[in-house]
């Protein structure tokens, strides 16, 4: 069977990845999926950081393109493995254990030259593993790029986070365009409001009513939240957040209705 594959979206600075967190926390909770699968497909932010984890860019998938490209310049490589044998190995090798999931952090591509055939490749080898998991989330990175590389064609569910300003709605609209100029076969499209006032909630609703896509839905705003935003000052795991916390609580209504 294929795995649920969850994507979170949205402008620079939302919410999205504090928000894949909490559904992970759910997900683990909930029990309901046995194997889980997070790809931080974000070069410039890391999950590690949110949940406590330090991992090194030798870890990442673009630590270990690197190292594999240098060899391959070197010629290193035995002849007799073929290309996708070996990007298959570093990606497995890029899988961090955690204990309730498995992580894959993509990390930056550095250096120079065309990286086209490695990514094309990595893509599908991806696409391969996460069909091993139950469940995928995957934190995107800011803007829209991303989709209009048509990287997102397994995605089930896409959530666009946006937070009450002008930009973030703005955003919100293009990955809407976006999704359909390139032909993404998203199933559901959910938005959620970050970090809003409970007046504002008719205005997004009614903004997301203006859009026309079948596949959109409104989930539901949540409120700024003082212990979430100091959890990721003091850098502790999100994780552990208390399950008390009302920013949880209301979060886990609004996932209950994708997981
Ligand atoms: N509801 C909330 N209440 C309080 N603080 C929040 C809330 N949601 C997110 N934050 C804080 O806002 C900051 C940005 O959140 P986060 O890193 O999740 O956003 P992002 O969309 O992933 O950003 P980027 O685009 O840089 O990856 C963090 O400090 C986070 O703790
Ligand atoms: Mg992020």
């Amino acid at each position: 069977m294929s795995p649920k594959v969850i994507s979170f979206s949205g402008k620079g600075g939302v919410g999205k990845s504090t928000l894949l967190v909490l559904m992970l926390k759910h997900v683990i909770e909930t029990e309901k999926y046995e194997n889980i699968l997070v790809i931080d497909a974000d070069p410039d932010a890391n999950i590690g950081d949110i949940i406590g984890k330090e991992i090194k860019f030798s870890e990442t998938i673009g630590g270990k393109m690197t190292k594999l490209q240098e060899k391959i310049q070197k010629r290193q490589i035995p002849l007799e493995v073929s290309k996708n044998q070996i990007i298959e190995s570093e990606v497995f090798d890029a899988l961090i254990e955690m204990d309730d999931f498995d992580l894959i952090e993509m990390g930056r591509s550095e250096g120079e030259g065309c990286f086209c055939s490695v990514n094309n490749a990595l893509k599908r080898i991806i696409d391969v593993l996460a069909k091993n998991y139950d469940i995928v989330l995957i934190d995107a990175p800011a803007g829209l790029e991303y989709f209009a590389r048509k990287t997102g064609q397994d995605v089930t569910d896409l959530i666009i986070v946006t937070d009450p300003s002008k930009m973030g709605f703005h955003t919100m609209e293009r990955i809407v365009e976006v999704s359909k100029e390139v032909h993404l076969k998203f199933k559901h499209i959910l938005v959620i409001g970050n970090r809003f006032p409970e007046d504002l909630e008719e205005l997004i609703s009614k903004r997301i009513e203006n859009i026309d896509d079948d596949r959109l839905k409104f989930l539901g705003i949540l409120p700024y939240d003082e212990e979430i935003s100091t959890l990721n000052l003091t850098g502790d795991n999100l994780l552990k957040l208390s399950n008390d916390n009302a920013l949880y609580k209301s979060a886990k209504t609004l996932f209950a209705s994708i997981v």
